[in-house]
């Protein structure tokens, strides 16, 4: 573990720790503010991510975008990061030993942003963070305290994409979010 984000950052450079190294062109570290009070945790980078080296700029992106846009959430205020860096090929669900692989600097991420609250985003993240046995169908919109941080399980943007009724639930869970970052003075 590291304790400043210059050493953590150079850490990751050429990482070859799973096999996901092989297909990536650029790793996704993360983005946005390194003191953020509200995190959001997504699966893994896609073809627009691993081109430009930041997480969330693709469609699925793009679509969370317009929704923090609509609810009054900057991008800016928040830190989003991945559970693996590096891109999946053909975007698929990343493999037990890749997460596993990849979770310290996720972890060391969270040491060093000190977030009030994680949003994770999608059952990849959900799992990876808060157990196998946990369910994104069961507990999305639901806060859950762990260890002085609130989490909120909601769907991945992707799957908003496929599906209109997980746009309302997406909506609704940030709104709460949103309603929550208020009566705690967070930023947002
Ligand atoms: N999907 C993710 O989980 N993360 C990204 O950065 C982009 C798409
Ligand atoms: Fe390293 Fe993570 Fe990329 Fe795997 S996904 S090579 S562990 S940075």
């Amino acid at each position: 573990m590291f304790d400043n984000w210059e050493d953590l950052e150079n850490s990751i450079k050429g990482c070859n720790k799973c096999k996901l190294n092989n297909g990536r062109t650029n790793i996704v570290f993360g983005i946005g503010n390194k003191n953020a009070d509200i995190m959001f945790i997504g699966e893994g980078p896609g073809a627009d991510e691993d081109k430009e080296g930041k997480p969330f700029v693709g469609k699925a992106g793009k679509l969370m975008d317009k929704a923090f846009e609509g609810l009054g959430i900057n991008r800016e205020n928040v830190y989003i990061a991945n559970i693996v860096k590096c891109r999946p090929p053909q975007n698929r669900v990343p493999e037990k030993d890749e997460a596993v692989a990849c979770l310290n600097y996720l972890r060391n991420q969270v040491i060093l942003v000190k977030p009030k609250v994680i949003v994770l985003l999608g059952s990849t993240a959900l799992k990876n963070i808060l157990g196998e046995e946990h369910s994104i169908t069961k507990e999305r919109g639901i806060f859950t305290d762990k260890k002085d941080i609130k989490y909120l399980p909601t769907w991945h943007p992707a799957a908003l994409l496929r599906d209109e009724n997980k746009k309302i639930d997406f909506w609704k869970d940030l709104k709460e979010l949103k309603k929550l970052a208020e009566e705690q003075n967070l930023k947002i």
